[in-house]
């Protein structure tokens, strides 16, 4: 089944600081919320707890290990990334691993496509992602954006797709 993961992460790999995103860049979050709008969205609960709502649009589920963990209208809980990917088949649309950290590791062995956009910056922070290795995907880069006065930092994004065959 096909499985997608998109994340941001400055040069040094960190995605995260304080429980929020360590930046603050509208046109990246543009870019995810285009991306996922239609699908379903799977977060850790960390993840959620950045902004406690739901995200419109999407299929929204959060990972945890407390089945009393108190959630928005409309989000559901799974208790392993297997059956937050159970549920979200259920349904229409790309399935998307939204992170954080633990998860989008979990995700990338069965991952067929990630978005991935880097922050053109060292950034401070107390989460970061593996540097998974796209060497064997087929990366393409879909957009370079500059420093500007509602951008602090520049970046690119980048679709990689795994070439069939060299599922894990
Ligand atoms: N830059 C980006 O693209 C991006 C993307 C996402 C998040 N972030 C940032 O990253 C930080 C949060 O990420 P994080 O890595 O610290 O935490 P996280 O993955 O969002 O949440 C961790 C929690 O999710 C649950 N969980 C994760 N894997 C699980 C599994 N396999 N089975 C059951 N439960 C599981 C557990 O919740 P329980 O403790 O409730 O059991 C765990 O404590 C924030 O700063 C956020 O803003 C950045």
């Amino acid at each position: 089944m096909p499985l997608s993961i998109i994340y941001a992460r400055s040069q040094n790999y960190c995605i995260g600081r304080n429980g929020d995103l360590p930046w603050d860049l509208p046109d990246e979050f543009a870019h995810f919320t285009r991306t996922t709008t239609g699908g379903a969205v799977i977060m850790g609960r960390k993840t959620y707890q950045d902004h406690n709502s739901y995200l419109s649009g999407r299929v929204n589920i959060v990972v945890s290990r407390n089945s009393y963990l108190t959630l928005a209208p409309k989000v559901l809980r799974a208790s392993s990334l297997v059956q937050a990917v159970a549920i979200a088949a259920r349904e229409r649309g790309e399935i998307f691993v939204i992170g954080g950290s633990g998860l989008l590791t979990e995700a990338f062995p069965g991952a067929t496509t990630a978005y991935e956009t880097v922050v053109h910056a060292d950034i401070e922070g107390d989460t970061f992602v593996t540097p998974f290795d796209f060497s064997s995907w087929r990366t393409e880069q879909l957009e370079e954006h500059p420093v500007d006065d509602r951008h602090a930092h520049g970046f690119a994004i980048y679709r990689h797709v795994r070439d069939a065959g060299d599922q894990q």
